[in-house]
């Protein structure tokens, strides 16, 4: 018997969410079923309503979750009925070319659940990221599931599961930010001061984070920036210039994903410096920047999907770090709301307010 639970469900291009019933199946073989206890409200989630992922409406979103299984399928051993996990949408398959060459953290199959959670009239939904967790349950692979240690709070661990995960390995695996680099992030929401915290645990020396709103650069100072630069109405690129001794950080992070932003990054890094692009693009923008200076600065453009993480490796030693109280994730819950909360979590979110808000079920 499938379950009936609330879901956030986004029905159309820029139409407002609203909860629905949703129809859990139970898990089959290689999957689990979970109670979800906390789900964090990232940009991608609206990203999804605006139809700057994929056409593939309706959407079940949310995708930054804990919670606890409660029932898994057939042939699953990794976890069981009242673990204590976190979602993830990095389940990686062992067997893809990445995989096989011991880079799994860029596994091309990962594993979501196959069967499928619907509305109650039978039609499908597109869980967000493969995970759907504004709802009291839901249904993924069993792999996307990451047992923590219990102590740390669904509210903040659930972070783990994308955005702060992303921000935090976009500095520390994917642009390998260490002691006494310089770092500039551009654009400090959950992701961006992800990033923040990240380049500050390592020990970068000069931290300068870059965003319009000036109450995103006061909660930055608080994860470490030690320089904050209001791009409103400065030259970004000229202050992380002025800020590196008129040379550039030697790792820029794009938490933004605009060809503006990128370019600011590009130009606001040292030589042989490295870009990380980790905000999300829409399909429709283009990027213009003359070849020669691609070529002339050297260095590296990298994009950081989910931060390169793997999520068995990192979430619970982040949980730990975060227990030990050396990693911060409390500062990142700005407000914990209800279910029925999430569109006027966007709109929060669009201005500027929160950092996180999350869902608590
Ligand atoms: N690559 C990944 O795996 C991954 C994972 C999660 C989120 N994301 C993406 O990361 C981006 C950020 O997500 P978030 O949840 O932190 O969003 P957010 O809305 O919380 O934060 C965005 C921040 O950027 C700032 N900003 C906007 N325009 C700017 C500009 N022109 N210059 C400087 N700052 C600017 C905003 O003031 C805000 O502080 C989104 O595009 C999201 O989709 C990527
Ligand atoms: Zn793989
Ligand atoms: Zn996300």
């Amino acid at each position: 018997m499938p379950h009936e639970v609330r879901g956030v469900v986004a029905r159309a291009k820029g139409a407002p969410v609203k909860v629905e019933t949703v129809l859990v199946p139970d898990p089959g073989p290689g999957e689990a079923l979970v109670q979800v206890q906390a789900c964090g409200v990232c940009h991608t989630d609206l990203h999804y309503r605006e139809g700057g992922i994929n056409d593939d409406f309706p959407f079940l979103l949310g995708h930054e979750a804990a919670g606890v299984v409660e029932a898994v399928g057939d042939g699953v051993t990794d976890v069981a009925p009242g673990d204590y996990v976190v979602l993830n949408w990095r389940a990686v398959c062992g067997r893809c070319r990445a995989c096989l060459r011991g880079r799994p953290w860029y596994c091309f199959s990962t594993h979501n659940a196959t069967q499928k959670m619907t509305l109650a009239d039978g039609t499908v939904l597109s869980p967000a990221l493969g995970i759907g967790a504004f709802a009291d349950k839901t249904l993924v692979a069993a792999g996307q599931c990451t047992k923590v240690d219990p102590r740390a709070a669904p509210t903040v661990a659930g972070l783990l599961g994308c955005g702060v995960m992303a921000g935090l390995g976009a500095a520390l695996n994917t642009g390998q930010v260490g002691r006494g680099d310089s770092v500039a992030v551009i654009g400090c929401g959950g992701v961006g001061n992800g990033a923040i915290a990240g380049a500050a645990l390592v020990g970068a020396r000069t931290i300068i984070a870059v965003d319009v709103d000036d109450r995103k650069l006061t909660w930055a100072k608080e994860f470490g920036a030690t320089h904050t630069v209001n791009s409103r109405d400065t030259d970004p690129v000229e202050a992380v210039r002025e800020l590196t001794g008129g040379f550039g950080a030697d790792v820029v992070i794009d938490a933004v994903g605009r060809p503006g932003t990128f370019e600011q990054a590009f130009y606001a890094r040292d030589l042989a410096g490295t870009v990380v692009l980790v905000g999300v693009p829409t399909p429709d923008m283009r990027l213009d920047l003359p070849l020669i200076d691609l070529f002339g600065r050297g260095g590296a453009l990298k994009s950081s999907w989910y931060g390169d993480c793997l999520p068995s490796r990192d979430f619970p030693m982040l949980i730990d770090l975060h227990l030990q109280g050396r990693l911060d994730l409390d500062r990142f819950v700005s407000e914990t709301i209800e279910i029925g909360g999430v569109e006027e979590a966007f709109a929060t979110m669009q201005r500027g307010e929160v950092l996180r808000s999350v869902v608590v079920l």
